[in-house]
């Protein structure tokens, strides 16, 4: 049986120990990482959430009984050790924090054992990602994890600490709400007290947060967890954390100066990054002129060039096509790819026609001044020397083009230009480069459900300039919409609300919203803001991605204590689960599972 903590206290985490501890007696406590019998001398390195000491067990100085319990030590047992701290007998490990020094012990209690666990506890793990989650417990154990999750812990606590010093107020606000699902899908949680009906878990707290500007909070953030029933990828999980913020009396420069503030505190104090202020801005326009993204990742260059203008008379009938139906055409120069084999092309149409594209033209200038090309033939010399200048094509580069609507062409190009510039190895990922991109358009068409539908959320302000288009040409406004973007990935977003009920109400009119259904989502909303609202403006990081991007990992999972999978599923408590008859007869519920064919 493994014996209690009584008369024991830890004096020190395993790195706290230090050279100035020399001589002097510590007690520490951890799990055993490695333990080596070298006959009359026992080693043990013991590991705890700060890292990991060495241990020596000799018998002469801990006395047989200590010895015999060191022998018994395997892996992943908990136990206490008391002992001296001497310096290192053997050679200095500079691999540790604690490489100089060891501990002599004279002491040690086994508080619990343990089995073998089913992977190696280590960094850089190369155990399945399944496996691990399933008992994330001991893949928690390991020190990347550990960093990742001590560092986010810092870093939340520098975010508190800047919002709180700049007057913002910390106020939570419910989780069981009312579903007003636009975006994702909704979480819906049965209400037993009254059947058939449900509460909405919040994909944001974006209508509380108003609220409270309305109720004169002015400054309120919070930490929020949020929930969106989405299709999953590396940087989104089912629920995730946003730094949530709102702001009263304020426009978008206020905005971005408090944030632009915060993220040089906090990657400061995270990893010690330096942020030059102002972070660049750029339209949403320019942004997807030059990049082909709302999100750019402007670490490298290879930009998109609208050369409609030089092929709208050429022959090649899917260029002239794309320009008759109102399309572009346009390109990105892959420099020095002129070379690139058959197959490795073939690769990049297949790719560009899963962004929905028929096909991806390409021409590469040989380095003898050639061309070879999927189009050159239908096209004469002239026509493909100007196409291939506006292209600043020189021999050796390989130009691909897209031809579609506008839309489609920035999505293929968009994406083939990430793909190229990883592969082409254009990317310093030493370098950090955040971006605002702002004036977005208010609205988006939906081809899907045949109407408008807010490209940010319906509460978002048109840009002054563009008020005067909302009834004749509500494609064309703009929206004081702004999201911050670090390395290509949409690290938050926010915007300058609405605060009129005639705008308001206008807005939910264009989103084709009933009068009757605009009242029921949103009535208590348009009510506040008959009772006195302050123009506010507001923004939510995603802090999962923030995170990730600061910790250099892969994927939001590595900085979630206990992420879900991609089936939304979490595969160390199995849930979601089926519940027992009982519960669903208390919430008046009955399965409605189509059956399997
Ligand atoms: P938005 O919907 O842009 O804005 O969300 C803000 C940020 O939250 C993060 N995020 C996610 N992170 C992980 N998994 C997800 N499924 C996920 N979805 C979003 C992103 C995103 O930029 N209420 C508004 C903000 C506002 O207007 O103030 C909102 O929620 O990093
Ligand atoms: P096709 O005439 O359809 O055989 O196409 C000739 C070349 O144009 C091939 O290389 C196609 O991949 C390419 N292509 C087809 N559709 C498009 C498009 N929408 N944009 C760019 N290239 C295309």
């Amino acid at each position: 049986m493994a014996e209690a903590m009584k008369g024991l206290h830890r004096t020190h985490r395993c790195t706290e120990v230090t050279e100035s501890n020399i001589g002097s007696e510590v007690t520490v406590m951890g799990w055993v990482a490695k333990q080596r019998n070298k006959g009359g001398i026992i080693f043990v390195d013991l590991r705890d959430r700060s890292g990991i000491l060495q241990i020596i067990f000799e018998e002469d100085k801990c006395g047989k009984d200590n010895f015999e319990k060191a022998e018994k030590l395997r892996s992943e047992f908990v136990v206490a050790v008391v002992g001296e701290v001497v310096k290192r007998s053997g050679a200095v490990n500079e691999n540790l924090k604690t490489g100089t020094i060891e501990i002599i012990a004279k002491q040690v209690r086994i508080l619990s054992e343990a089995e073998t666990p089913p992977f190696p506890i280590e960094a850089d793990s190369k155990t399945k990602e399944e496996l691990r989650l399933k008992y994330r417990y001991l893949d928690l154990r390991r020190p990347d994890l550990q960093r990742n999750i001590i560092l986010r812990s810092a870093i939340t606590a520098s975010i508190r600490e800047m919002l709180t010093k700049e007057g913002f107020l910390e106020i939570e606000t419910p989780i069981l709400g009312k579903s007003t699902p636009e975006g994702a899908r909704d979480y819906l949680v049965p209400s037993r007290v009254h059947p058939g009906t449900f509460y909405g878990l919040p994909q944001s707290p974006q209508l509380f947060k108003q609220l409270l500007m309305c109720s004169g909070y002015d400054r309120y953030f919070q930490i929020a967890k949020c929930f969106r029933d989405e299709d999953l990828r590396a940087d989104r999980q089912p629920e995730f954390t946003q730094v949530d913020m709102e702001l009263s009396f304020v426009d978008v420069d206020d905005v971005i100066g408090v944030n632009e503030r915060l993220i040089q505190k906090v990657c400061k104090e995270a990893i010690g990054l330096d942020v030059t202020l102002p972070i660049p801005r750029m339209t949403w326009q320019e942004a997807m002129d030059r990049f082909g993204s709302d999100k750019p990742d402007t670490r490298f260059g290879m930009e998109l060039t609208d050369v409609s203008d030089v092929v709208k008379e050429c022959g090649f009938g899917v260029f002239t096509g794309a320009i008759q139906a109102g399309g572009s055409v346009r390109g990105i120069n892959a420099k020095g790819q002129a070379e690139m084999p058959r197959k490795k092309i073939d690769s990049y149409v297949e790719f560009a026609k899963g962004y929905g594209v028929k096909g991806l033209a390409y021409l590469a200038v040989m380095p003898d001044g050639t061309y070879k090309s999927s189009f050159a033939k239908f096209m004469t010399e002239d026509e493909l020397k100007a196409l291939v200048e506006k292209m600043a094509g020189e021999p050796g580069d390989m130009l691909f083009f897209a031809a579609d609507k506008l839309g489609v062409v920035y999505n293929v190009l968009g994406a083939l230009r990430l793909q190229l510039g990883e592969a082409m190895g254009l990317i310093d990922h030493s370098k950090f480069n955040f971006l605002w991109v702002v004036e977005f358009p208010l609205l988006e068409y939906s081809e899907e459900e045949n109407r408008y539908v807010a490209m940010h959320h319906p509460f978002t302000m048109p840009m002054d300039e563009d008020l005067q288009y909302l009834d004749t040409d509500p494609g064309r406004v703009r929206a004081k919409a702004y999201d911050i973007v670090l390395n290509g990935v949409e690290l938050g977003g926010g915007s300058v609300r609405i605060y009129q009920s005639d705008v308001q109400e206008k807005m939910f009119e264009i989103l084709g919203f009933t009068k009757e259904d605009a009242h029921n989502r949103f009535g208590f909303l348009l009510d506040a803001f008959k009772y006195g609202v302050p123009p506010h403006a507001g923004l939510a990081y995603g802090l999962d991605r923030l995170v990730m991007l600061l910790v250099g990992a892969d994927s939001i999972r590595e900085v979630m204590a206990f992420p879900k999978v991609k089936d939304a599923s979490c595969l160390m408590t199995n849930a979601p689960d089926v519940v027992d008859d009982k519960q669903m007869a208390e919430l008046c519920l009955a399965h409605a599972i189509p059956e399997e064919e």
